[in-house]
Parts: C-alpha cells; sequence; structure tokens
C-alpha cells in the first residue's frame, strides 16, 4: 500500500523530537510522503530543514495562517521569500479563514485580505491553495469563488455539509477535501466530535473517491482507537480503513486512488 499524507505538521512537538521514529514508523505502514504545512512564519524555516534533511519524504506547503498575522507588508514578503527559496514546495497553504477564535468584524476584514492577497501570490507561483476554513464556511466560498483561481483547491480536515461540497465541485471541479481522523470518530468520544464525524461520514459517501485525499493534521486529530496519543502518519491506515468501509470498497483501491489523487493535486 503506497500513501501520502497530504496534511500534516511534523513541525510541532512532540513529533518533531522523535521525527526519526515517526518516519521510520510512517514508512514501515507505506507513507511514502508527507506534505508538511507551515503554522507561523517561524515554521517556514523548520519546514525548509525538513526538507532538506528528508528530501525524498518531507515535502512543504508554505502560507500564512488566518490567525498568525503581524505586519501585512512584512508578512507577504516573508511569505514571497519562502516560496522563491524553499524546497519541494508543493502548495500554498495552509491559509483561509478561522472565526472561531476571531468574531469581531476589524479581525474579519484583516483575515479576507490576508486570504485574498494569498490567493493572488498562489496564481503567481502557479501553486495549488490549501485551505483553513473554521466557522466560515460562506465567507470562504465566495472569496475562492470570486477570485478566479483555476488551480487545484484542497479543504484541509473539511468539516461543512455535503450540499457546500458538491456546491465545491460544481463550481470549480478540481475541489478536493481532505479527509483524517475525525471520520473515524464514535460515540464514545463527546458529542460535538461525533456529530461531525457523522457529517464528515456523508461526506465521503456523497463525494466521488476522486475528490478525496488523505490527510492527518498530525499532532492533532489522531483516529479510533488511538484518541488520546499524539497523531502521526503511521495512523493513516486506520482512515483509509473507515473510508473503505463508507464506500463499500477494498482498502487497497480506496489507498491506491488515494495516492493517485495526491501525486496529481501536488504534482508529486
Ligand atoms: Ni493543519
Amino acid at each position: 500500500m503506497k500513501i501520502i499524507d497530504t496534511h500534516t505538521h511534523l513541525n510541532a512537538e512532540p513529533l518533531l523530537s522523535s521525527i526519526d521514529e515517526v518516519i521510520s514508523r510512517a514508512r514501515e505502514v507505506g507513507v511514502e510522503k508527507v506534505i508538511n504545512n507551515a503554522d507561523s512564519i517561524e515554521s517556514f524555516s523548520v519546514l525548509e530543514d525538513l526538507s532538506l534533511r528528508y528530501k525524498d519524504f518531507c515535502y512543504q506547503a508554505i502560507g500564512l495562517f488566518p490567525l498568525e498575522r503581524k505586519d501585512f507588508e512584512k508578512d507577504m514578503s516573508a511569505l514571497r521569500n519562502a516560496l522563491r527559496n524553499n524546497h519541494n514546495v508543493v502548495a500554498l497553504g495552509e491559509v483561509g479563514l478561522d472565526y472561531h477564535y476571531e468574531k469581531d468584524e476589524e479581525s474579519k476584514k484583516e483575515q479576507k485580505k490576508y486570504f485574498e492577497a494569498q490567493i493572488d501570490i498562489a496564481k503567481e507561483f502557479n501553486l495549488p491553495l490549501i485551505i483553513h476554513s473554521r466557522e466560515a464556511d460562506e465567507d470562504t466560498f465566495n472569496i475562492l469563488m470570486n477570485s478566479g483561481f483555476e488551480n487545484n483547491i484542497t479543504l484541509h480536515c473539511y468539516s461543512g455539509s455535503k450540499e457546500m461540497a458538491l456546491r465545491y465541485i460544481k463550481n470549480h471541479k478540481n475541489t478536493f477535501f481532505g479527509i483524517g481522523g475525525v471520520v473515524t470518530f464514535n460515540k464514545s468520544t463527546c458529542f460535538f466530535t461525533f456529530s461531525s464525524a457523522r457529517r464528515l461520514v456523508e461526506v465521503v459517501k456523497e463525494v466521488s473517491l476522486s475528490n478525496l485525499l488523505l490527510e492527518t493534521d498530525a499532532p492533532y486529530l489522531t483516529p479510533s482507537p488511538f484518541r488520546g496519543k499524539t497523531n502521526e502518519p503511521s495512523y493513516l491506515t486506520y482512515v483509509i480503513k473507515k473510508i473503505a468501509e463508507i464506500k463499500e470498497l477494498s482498502e487497497e483501491e480506496v489507498a491506491e486512488t488515494l495516492y493517485q489523487n495526491a501525486k496529481r493535486v501536488y504534482n508529486l
């Protein structure tokens, strides 16, 4: 089985301090590559170190996370520098809108400004986008659809409805949905996460396998049966198993299609 983890943060602790073990456990189950996603400007150089050290394994997405804003001009120039100079950069991300922690209009306006500017930069660098959208489904959709962006779009850790997913595909057929540990959550986890899991199961059922991607978002969102532990790429086999169950397909077929999707979307 060949696997690509399309969204992870091996720069985050406790993964970074045991990186060799994490990567060797991942390789043992067939993980061939991961895409580390930037979560702050400081992380750009850590992602670069990882790409240099594990050059056939660690790829990167560089972007300004919606809650990581300092000085607009300086932030954009740091972003451009990293996009220009880092190795193995395959996407711009994760970028988007997060209204969970910032609900006031002024912050929302700032977030939109950063998001729109980065969509333009992705066009300029001819890179696909990796989107983070939390409690901001309508605004995220409208900004993306009005931007005229034509490259691949991945909605990472997709948490929207199946209706929204279908609306994306109808308007932008190369939209992809990142599926991870949440899909495996069961009743023993809290009610909130279980209801998002049920919504995600509907999405996986409804959306074609050709529009889905595998991701861990490690160290977060650990799949069942490892809830409470640190997530890592080797646990993706449990997500594959769950998707196969929902789609009524073999695990091999699911893994192979999702592997080919990842290669195609990120030109790997
Ligand atoms: Ni992430």
